[in-house]
């Protein structure tokens, strides 16, 4: 089994509804946000991953990463990251910044460091997930990318 990351195609976002509501992650603004999604999807057609982002200027508010459970634990997760990292930089952003209540050692083996919340750049803070999808308790974390190098 081959697995490939790729951009969803406009009749995928139910099934990456369906996996991030699996997941236990906010769905709630999917239809009004503008997010980018990518997926981790086997030869089999079956959906294991998902990642997305918000560009705010020059950083990206990562979201809504999610593995589906049966599939956890097999390197899905840190690759859809990296392939969304790779992209950020390959476009010229300066910044990515989360929020999250359960992945936080995850993040921080990805060089992520624990950021103040109103340290996030003023887009970010003004999107919905900042404003009132996760609550409080939720911790920020950043990670300042390095300008894509070419030849
Ligand atoms: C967080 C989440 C996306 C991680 O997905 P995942 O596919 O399990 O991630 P990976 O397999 O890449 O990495 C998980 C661990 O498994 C380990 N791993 C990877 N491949 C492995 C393999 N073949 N055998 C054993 N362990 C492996 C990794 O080293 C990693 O360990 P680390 O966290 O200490 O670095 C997943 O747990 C999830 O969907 N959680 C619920 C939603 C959530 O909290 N999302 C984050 C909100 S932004």
């Amino acid at each position: 089994m081959t697995l490939a990351i790729r951009r969803i195609a406009p009749d995928e976002t139910a099934a990456v509804r369906a996996l991030l509501i699996d997941s236990g992650l906010p769905v709630e603004d999917l239809s009004g946000a503008a997010i980018e999604f990518r997926i981790a999807v086997e030869d089999n057609g079956a959906m294991l991953g998902v990642v997305g982002i918000e560009v705010f200027d020059e950083a990206g508010l990562l979201r809504s990463l999610a593995v589906a459970p049966q599939a956890r634990h097999r390197g899905i997760g840190h690759a859809l990251a990296a392939s969304l990292e790779t992209d950020a930089r390959a476009r010229g952003l300066r910044q990515l910044v989360l929020l999250t209540q359960t992945a936080e050692a995850f993040f921080a083996r990805r060089g992520y460091a624990v950021i103040d919340r109103a340290a996030a750049p003023a887009g970010i803070q003004r999107s919905a997930e900042f404003r009132s999808l996760c609550p409080a308790s939720a911790v920020c974390m950043s990670l300042l990318l390095e300008p894509a190098r070419f030849g």
